[in-house]
């Protein structure tokens, strides 16, 4: 993407489905026979498409009703389903761990090639396994695909989880749809992702008790119904939006962002000084006459600070008056764009898990690459704010988990091109 920067963002844009959200969603219909599971506001994304075409490998009839106010997709599961994962498309993502519990619950058997994803650090699946293990499952990784197996139902169990993963809440809280009896699952992810996914099980059929306190508790079913549900507005896509208005001097206007489920990066907006409106669902972004405040940011499990708006924020912070840090605690490679970003002219040091951000007074445009998908939209907004021109490469990453990403920049007055 060639940007030619320093024009401040304006006018309004509409935040997407959530990618996250879609995700597991999308791998409850494996939990159907002879049933349809409708999905409103699902995104138009690689990731999501590699989901559907996974999905599609597995026997389900896909059909898919896009037009500018809802982008439906219908899923019509037949009796039966495959249980074998292809390998091409499971390694295109990480997401497609999360047919590993659906489909294990549903088929009695699963193999399922170790996923892939964004190299932001090691991305084991233990914490799924040890679940469904604890729930009877028989499992075995052979020349790296993941086997496994069950007698007859899995048996609901009390699950207390190592740490809150959000992918392991996701397939546990799948599998133990089907499962026989209760299952209580604890210390889980509490991230919005999660009501989404609740809630889409409660549309097909299944008890779903989600605890105050990092518990859920699930009674499985013995089959699940059709169902419909929507998908929730993406809060990393609307934060990236939110950011580059703020570092690009612009006024804009965020629409269909759920504020509350953005609280952190509000916070640490407001304490940096930036002038923003909250309505809601709607943040509304004006011009700031004085540089930012540096802040200090840890990234943690929701509601703490989403790693996923961690690159976004550092690059907004790269232009703020004073040192920012950002502590990373989520993964462990998450760093790799501010190499990039000081190509730009920022100046970032990275001591370990923590990044020292020197805020500098101007971007120069440059040639950088997207190492990752957050790292990607963090050098899009740099190259927004810099003066000159600036080529972003690798976009591929970045069309994982932004819709229409040019379109949406060139309505807010961006002078973008794709090459
Ligand atoms: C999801 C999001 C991702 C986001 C992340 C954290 C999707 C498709 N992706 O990823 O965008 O950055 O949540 O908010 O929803 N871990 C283990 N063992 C496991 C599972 C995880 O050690 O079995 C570790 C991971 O290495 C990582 C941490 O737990 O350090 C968080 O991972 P997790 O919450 O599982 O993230 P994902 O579900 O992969």
């Amino acid at each position: 993407m060639k940007i030619n920067g320093g024009i401040p963002l304006k006018g309004t844009v509409k935040t997407q489905g959530a990618k996250n959200a879609a995700l597991p969603v999308i791998a409850v219909c494996l939990l159907l026979r002879n049933g349809t599971l409708t999905l409103d506001n699902v995104p138009d994304l690689y990731d999501i498409n590699t989901m559907l075409e996974l999905i599609k490998d597995l026997g389900v009839e896909i059909e898919i009703n896009r037009d500018e106010k809802n982008s439906q997709v219908i899923f019509k599961v037949p009796g039966e389903i495959k249980w074998e994962v292809s390998e091409t498309l499971a390694r295109k993502m990480r997401g497609s761990s999360l047919l590993l519990g659906p489909l294990l619950a549903s088929c009695g058997k699963v193999s399922l090639p170790l996923p892939g994803g964004c190299s932001i650090g090691a991305r084991p699946i233990d914490l799924h396994l040890k679940g469904l293990k604890q729930m009877g499952a028989d499992i075995e990784i052979q020349n790296g695909v993941v086997h496994a197996k069950i007698n007859g139902r899995l048996r609901g169990r009390r699950i207390y989880l190592d740490f809150p993963s959000v992918g392991a809440t996701e397939n546990l809280m799948m599998a133990a749809s089907l499962a026989q009896g209760e299952t209580i699952i604890e210390n889980i992810a509490r991230e919005p992702e999660i009501d989404n996914l609740a809630a889409v099980l409660r549309s097909v059929g299944v008890t779903v008790e989600l605890e105050g306190a990092g518990g859920v508790r699930i009674q499985g079913v013995e089959k699940v119904s059709s169902g419909c549900e929507r998908v929730i507005p993406d809060r990393i896509e609307a934060c990236t939006y939110i950011l580059a208005g703020v570092m690009t001097g612009g006024h804009i206007k965020v629409e269909d962002v759920v504020p509350s489920h953005i609280d952190a990066i509000l916070a640490k907006l407001e304490e940096s000084g930036a002038n923003f409106k909250v309505k809601k669902d709607t943040v509304e972004i004006f011009p700031n006459k004085k540089r930012l405040h540096p802040v200090t940011i840890k990234t943690l499990p929701y509601p703490g600070f989403p790693t996923d708006a961690q690159p976004q924020m550092a690059a907004t912070l790269a232009l703020a008056q004073g040192v920012s840090t950002i502590e990373e605690s989520v993964f462990q490679a998450r760093f790799l764009y501010a190499q990039e970003l000081n190509r730009m002219g920022a100046d970032i040091k990275i001591a370990r898990d923590v990044a020292i951000i020197r805020g500098v007074e101007k971007l120069q445009g440059a040639n950088v690459k997207a190492t990752d998908l957050r790292a990607g939209a963090a050098l899009i907004m740099a190259g927004l704010a810099a003066e000159g021109e600036t080529i972003v490469e690798d976009m591929v990453h970045v069309w994982r988990g932004y819709e229409a990403v040019d379109k949406k920049l060139k309505s807010l007055g961006a002078q973008v091109e794709l090459l």
